[in-house]
């Protein structure tokens, strides 16, 4: 299994490292723009092999794409992260040019390759992929999700004052402040509802520290966070190369799912060897739905950037 990543900053790097810890992949080449930079966090990560056990190979190059040439899995992360106090839609402009050249340049040695979009506004890089490439649907892949979801977990822990593994929860919808949707009433506590432990004002402040969770850490940061971003990509990655069949939430092109169309966004899918494997869709009561209408609309509005 070959990986791209494209972007060797923060959550680039961290990714890579997770996924050569992991130690399911023969290489990783990390790709950036910025002379020498991915040269040396490969050569930084490749020193941590002896210590950490692992085999996968690290290469860095500077904007040569010939070095990503059959790759099966391509990461982008290039891009500029928020400061504190922007929305991620606020990327667009720069981003959308970025996403737009380097995924060219992947699919142009990597006809076969699976993509999996973290550049911001995440929801709207990932359609513009769509768009510029038409690669098939299945292996167009928006990471934001699994990261949500397991934001959500770590605030329902905390306010359920139990281990993390205790619980299981999913966040769908767009990746944005106010366009995620934390699925409370489908959440649970070793298979119990968290309604049973929590009153609706406990379950109401995990479902805005939620939406927030990248915000405050970029608060805390002075910029976007990267251990669970990174953490998160890798999950998706090991899935496709060990054929894990594992349901994320992963932002994808809808074709008349939870009924929308022409628009990637966030649902519960399987994620395996051919990328997404199938759409899962879950039965949403109305206020659900209409939240996730709200979303979708809102998702579509930022998308109109894209041609302006
Ligand atoms: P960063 O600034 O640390 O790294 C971005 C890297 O991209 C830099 O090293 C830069 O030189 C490189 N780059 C810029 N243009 C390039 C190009 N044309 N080709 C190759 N490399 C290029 O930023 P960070 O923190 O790693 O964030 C990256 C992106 O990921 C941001 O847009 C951020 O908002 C997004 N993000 C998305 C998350 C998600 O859940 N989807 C979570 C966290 C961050």
């Amino acid at each position: 299994m070959k990986v791209t990543v494209v972007g060797a900053g923060a959550v680039g790097a961290s990714c890579a490292e997770y996924i050569a810890i992991k130690n399911f992949a023969s290489e990783v080449v990390l790709v950036d723009i910025k002379e020498g930079f991915a040269e040396g966090k490969a050569m930084d990560l490749m020193q941590t092999a002896p210590l950490n056990g692992f085999d996968t190979r690290i290469v860095g190059v500077t904007n040569d794409y010939s070095k990503t040439a059959g790759s099966d899995v391509a990461v982008i992360t290039s891009g500029i992260p928020r400061k504190p106090g922007m929305t991620r839609e606020e990327l667009i402009g720069t981003n959308a040019n970025i996403v737009k050249s380097v995924v060219e340049q992947l699919v142009k040695y990597s006809p076969n390759v699976i993509v999996i979009v973290v550049s911001n506004p995440m929801d709207t890089m990932t359609y513009l992929v769509r768009k510029a490439t038409n690669l098939p649907k299945n292996r167009i892949i928006g990471m934001g999700g699994a990261l949500d979801s397991a934001r959500f977990k770590y605030r329902l822990a905390e306010a359920l004052e139990c281990p993390l593994s205790d619980v299981d929860g999913m966040v769908i919808a767009a990746h944005s402040d106010t366009g995620m949707l934390p699925l409370t009433r489908l959440a649970t506590r070793n298979g119990v509802p968290v309604s049973e432990f929590l009153c609706e004002d406990k379950l109401a402040n995990v479902t805005q520290e939620t939406k927030v969770g990248g915000a405050t850490l970029t608060k805390l940061l002075g910029t976007s966070a990267w251990y669970a971003p990174g953490a998160a990509v890798s999950a998706l990655v090991q899935a496709i190369a060990c054929d894990q069949k594992k349901m994320f939430p992963c932002s994808v092109v809808l074709e008349g799912e939870y009924g929308q169309s022409d628009i990637c966004l966030g649902v519960p899918v399987i994620v395996g060897r051919n990328g997404v494997e199938k759409i899962v869709e879950i039965k949403l009561n109305d206020a659900e739905k209409a939240k996730f209408q709200e979303s979708a609309a809102a998702v579509r509005e930022v998308n109109k950037d894209l041609n302006s």
